[in-house]
């Protein structure tokens, strides 16, 4: 495998992340389940860092913006609505010898398998809606099915959150949640998966506002992108053409990022016309027009969908800030995450951990800052190198150590301590006074 190399950075990636606790293999005792990742201790903390810049920049943060937490299961009809039961579908074929099964819109020659070479089977259209059932009957009459898009939970909650706040209009919704695409071929680690989460958004306008709300929130993904870190020169803007858009969109921007397997989704962009609300009040009968007071008239709104893939936004952060450089005289790996998502924001040691009288003060100063930031780290293993070198893999954008001088051995010096920065390595001296300011300044 060379160095830089597709295979290597996925390699490295992953071998990083399950290391270190950031994510693993779903079910991995039982052999695990193919399209299913766990998020270990720190790729929770990420993963939760990355949702709370989230939910403050896009519903917090705002005055036009409702957050909502919808059911996984919904009534079936919804589906039948949106057109998820007839036409969400992938292109399959199966082998005749080996039987895996492809997507024959991902392969080039599509009659012969991939992996055996044998006789690819006639293709036909496969639902990747994941069915369950609901309730103690277990016929047609109680299938459901898991979600395939967050969005839906919100077209149907419209009426009711008019109905609680009238909001003014444009106003939207925002939710965050897990979605299940039974997908033919989950691949590339946390990129295919088939349970994922998204954080969505679905933004109601005038139909004469489309054009103006859609370029505020492509600006507003890209600040997105750049607030958690994302490499804003691997990420590219693709205009959808009219062959390749979904049934409902009129006009679909992808935000593209340069994988290590190749330039793919990381977000998309859609304006949903008023196709959503329009059909789904066609099929319950329940009237989901809006009255704007002002004006005097009453209409179905049009809606801007921007939709961010949160599996996806782990794996651009984590490729973003993977780094290899020489420090010292030895080579390093490590995660060069913004410190603002980063897991771990400080770690907190004493330089020698058979000294009490060390242990016992650098205690004092981890309690003080877990108050009011909770992700610090108690880390007195192994020598104080080492201890760097680990918390640097993990990405801790900075490392606090109470040595002699911190009790007063250089008089000058009492009541300081070292602070490292994991980018350059340089330390500093810091009164214990200024850690929690200088701390939180930067995390910001
Ligand atoms: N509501 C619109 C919608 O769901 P989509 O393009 O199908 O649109 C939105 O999905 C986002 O969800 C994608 O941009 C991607 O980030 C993420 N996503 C979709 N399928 C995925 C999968 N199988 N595994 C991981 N993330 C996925």
């Amino acid at each position: 495998m060379t160095k830089n190399s597709p295979a290597y950075m996925m390699e490295k990636i992953t071998s990083l992340s399950k290391r270190r606790g950031f994510i693993y293999q779903g079910s991995e005792i039982y052999g695990g389940l193919a399209g299913t990742y766990d998020y270990g201790p720190l790729g929770t903390a990420l993963k939760n860092n990355i949702k709370n810049i989230w939910w403050r920049m896009f519903v917090d943060g705002r005055d036009d913006m409702y957050g909502m937490d919808a059911s996984i299961l919904m009534n079936p009809n919804t589906w039948v609505t949106t057109g998820h039961v007839q036409g969400f579908a992938d292109p399959l074929s199966e082998c005749t010898k080996c039987k895996r099964r492809f997507r024959t819109d991902q392969i080039d020659d599509k009659t012969k398998c991939p992996e055996c070479g044998g006789e690819l089977g006639p293709e036909r259209q496969f639902n990747m809606m994941l069915k369950t059932q609901v309730g103690a009957m277990e016929d047609s009459s109680s299938i459901s099915y898991l979600r395939p898009e967050t969005a839906q939970g919100m077209f149907v909650n419209f009426k009711n959150v008019v109905d609680s706040f009238h909001p003014k209009m444009p106003f939207g919704l925002g939710q965050i949640g897990k979605a299940f695409r039974n997908e033919i071929t989950p691949r590339d680690f946390i990129f295919r998966l088939r349970e994922l989460e998204q954080m969505e958004v679905e933004y109601f306008v005038k139909e004469s506002d489309w054009q103006r709300a859609f370029e505020e929130w492509r600006v507003a993904m890209n600040t997105f992108i750049k607030a958690v870190g994302i490499d804003t020169t691997r990420v590219h803007e693709v205009e959808i053409g009219d062959a390749d858009r979904a049934h409902y969109s009129k006009r679909t921007i992808d935000f593209e990022f340069e994988y290590p397997f190749g330039q793919k989704e990381l977000y998309g962009l859609a304006y949903r016309t008023d196709f959503d609300l329009s059909r789904h009040s066609e099929a319950s009968k329940v009237d989901l027009s809006y009255r704007d007071e002002e004006a005097g008239e009453r209409f179905i709104p049009h809606c801007i969908e921007p939709s961010f893939g949160l599996d996806r936004t782990m794996l651009a952060v984590l490729l973003s800030a993977y780094t290899e450089d020489t420090m010292g005289d030895s080579p390093r790996e490590y995660l060069k995450f913004h410190p603002r998502v980063a897991p771990i924001k400080t770690a907190v040691s004493p330089l020698l951990k058979n000294k009490p009288e060390l242990v016992s003060k650098a205690r004092e100063v981890y309690t003080m800052l877990k108050k009011d930031i909770p992700q610090i780290m108690w880390d007195d293993n192994g020598n104080v190198g080492k201890r760097y070198r680990r918390q640097d893999e993990i990405g801790t954008p900075f490392c606090v150590t109470i040595d002699f001088d911190t009790l007063g051995e250089t008089p000058d010096l009492k009541d300081t301590v070292t602070i490292r920065d994991r980018d350059t390595g340089e330390q500093k001296r810091m009164l214990i006074g200024d850690l929690k300011s200088y701390i939180m300044e930067q995390i910001k």
